[in-house]
């Protein structure tokens, strides 16, 4: 049987699974959890350990068609004012929650656009950030940049707050398929955007770029590729388009007529890691590449890469605290979400209390899933011992969902004493589909991205 018939087989061009980012994955999390859960998780964090920081700025300028993230188009910067008063009320709320001397290990500010707060409101939230979780030297501060959306002042303002690395949006150089997904964006924008950030101090670039969109093809996406990597980038993701007009309704402008079928995108996918892979860059996970020295290789190299809600990281700390409306915060015992429309959020902080709205305690079941399941997404493979140790759980339990893996994907996984191993990483989504607890039958085919 062929690699394609194999991969057919499986049901990869035909199946949706969740990018589990977390497990369980958030459609899973229920309404139990609320900010008096919240605060005990805060207030549960040992002293003087690492924490990381996900702020998350809804908005946006644009609104791109392709988009599937949850994004509120404003033209004005009215409601960014009143945004940044709430997202300042949490943070001191957050703060007065820990226990003394926790430190910080990363900040990442997503979206949205974070880059559509103006210069002044940057380095207000940069300070109001340091007042309570300084950057230290071994800390890393991101940020995701559109670059249509960002100017020398923005720069400037992230360049002195301490920024270290930025995720540049691309998605795809053609014009066809630009206009296609409605995202105008020219090669010499993002080339002038890269250069000033890493002028200011982003020693390290990442950048976003898309296969299976509408009018792509072979030579297309090469061309895509072929400007990408004359930006130098450290680091590369190349997603799949989702496709989920159900869920991200923008998505219906998107000429379905036009998608490339299963097979196509896993040969456009192909393709571009090949390109990669010839420049110099090397698969991490499976969607992400990185020049040697980069940290996610590392992590990948050694055996340490993780998975947390921005996809990859080499970020070691146990907790993630959220930030803003919708954010998940991440802790050993379970998940927190905040409200998530920006106006049901402001009315929780307004009145003094956390935003939390929804999460999951976890249950020992769901710490063995969990971690099979980012072995799975980040090592391609499953070790019994490692696994049995790290969880608490009966090596006897971990054997037994993989071996009802093996037996399910007979050809691409192999099986020893002391583990499996995976050899089509391209599946260990859908495999991670059948560790998941919470998956049935009714709800596999109906996963957003
Ligand atoms: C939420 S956006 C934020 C970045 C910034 N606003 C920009 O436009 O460049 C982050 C990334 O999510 C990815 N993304 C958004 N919608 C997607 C979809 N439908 N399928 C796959 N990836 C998607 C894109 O690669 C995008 O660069
Ligand atoms: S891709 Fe970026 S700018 Fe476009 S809608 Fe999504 S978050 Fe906003």
């Amino acid at each position: 049987m062929t690699q394609h018939e194999t991969l057919r087989r499986y049901g990869l061009f035909t199946s949706r699974a969740p990018r589990y980012t977390s497990y369980p994955t958030a459609p899973h999390f229920n309404n139990e959890t609320g900010p008096e859960t919240m605060a005990g998780w805060l207030e549960q964090v040992p002293e003087q350990s690492k924490v990381s920081l996900y702020i998350h700025i809804p908005f946006c300028r644009r609104l791109c068609w392709f988009c599937a993230c949850r994004t509120q188009g404003t033209q004005t910067d009215a409601p960014l004012r009143g945004y940044l008063d709430m997202l300042k009320a949490e943070l001191a709320m957050v703060a007065n929650s820990l226990p003394a001397g926790v430190q910080l290990s990363r900040l990442h500010w997503g979206g949205g656009t974070p880059t559509i707060l103006p210069p002044a409101m940057i380095t207000e939230l940069a300070e109001a950030i340091d007042r309570h979780f300084p950057l230290s030297s071994g800390s890393e501060f991101s940020v995701e940049v559109d670059p249509t959306m960002v100017d020398a002042e923005k720069v400037a303002a992230l360049g002195a707050a301490g920024l270290t690395r930025v995720s540049l949006g691309i998605q795809d150089f053609d014009p066809q398929v630009q206009s296609a997904i409605g995202r105008i964006q020219s090669f010499e924008d993002t080339k002038w955007a890269a250069e000033a950030l890493r002028d200011a101090g982003a020693k390290n670039l990442n950048l976003d770029i898309l296969y299976g969109l509408p009018f792509q093809t072979a030579d297309s996406l090469t061309d895509t590729v072929n400007k990408t990597l004359e930006l130098s980038p450290d680091r590369l993701a190349l997603y799949g388009y989702a496709h989920v007009p159900w869920a991200a309704k923008r998505q219906v402008l998107i000429p379905e007529d036009h998608l490339p079928d299963g097979p196509t995108r896993y040969a456009l996918f192909h393709m571009a890691s090949q390109l990669f892979g010839a420049a110099g860059y090397d698969a991490v996970g499976i969607d992400h590449f990185a020049r040697a020295g980069d940290g996610l290789l590392n992590a990948s190299l050694n055996g340490t890469l993780r998975r947390n809600f921005q996809g990859y990281t080499d970020d070691q700390a146990d907790v993630l605290i959220g930030i803003g409306a919708s954010s998940i915060s991440r802790f050993p015992a379970g998940y927190a979400q905040n409200a998530p429309g920006t106006g049901e959020y402001a009315t929780a902080i307004a009145s003094g209390k956390l935003a939390t709205k929804r999460g999951h305690t976890m249950t020992q079941d769901d710490v063995l899933r969990a971690q099979i399941i980012e072995d799975l997404m980040c090592r391609f493979a499953i070790d019994f011992g490692n696994v049995a140790k790290r969880t608490g759980a009966a090596q006897a339990d971990v054997k037994a969902i993989a071996t009802d893996l093996q037996r399910k994907y007979a050809d691409v996984c192999s099986i020893s004493a002391d583990g499996l191993t995976l050899s089509e990483p391209a599946l260990s989504r859908l495999m991670a589909m059948d560790v998941d607890g919470y998956m049935t039958n009714s709800n596999r085919h109906s996963l957003a991205i």
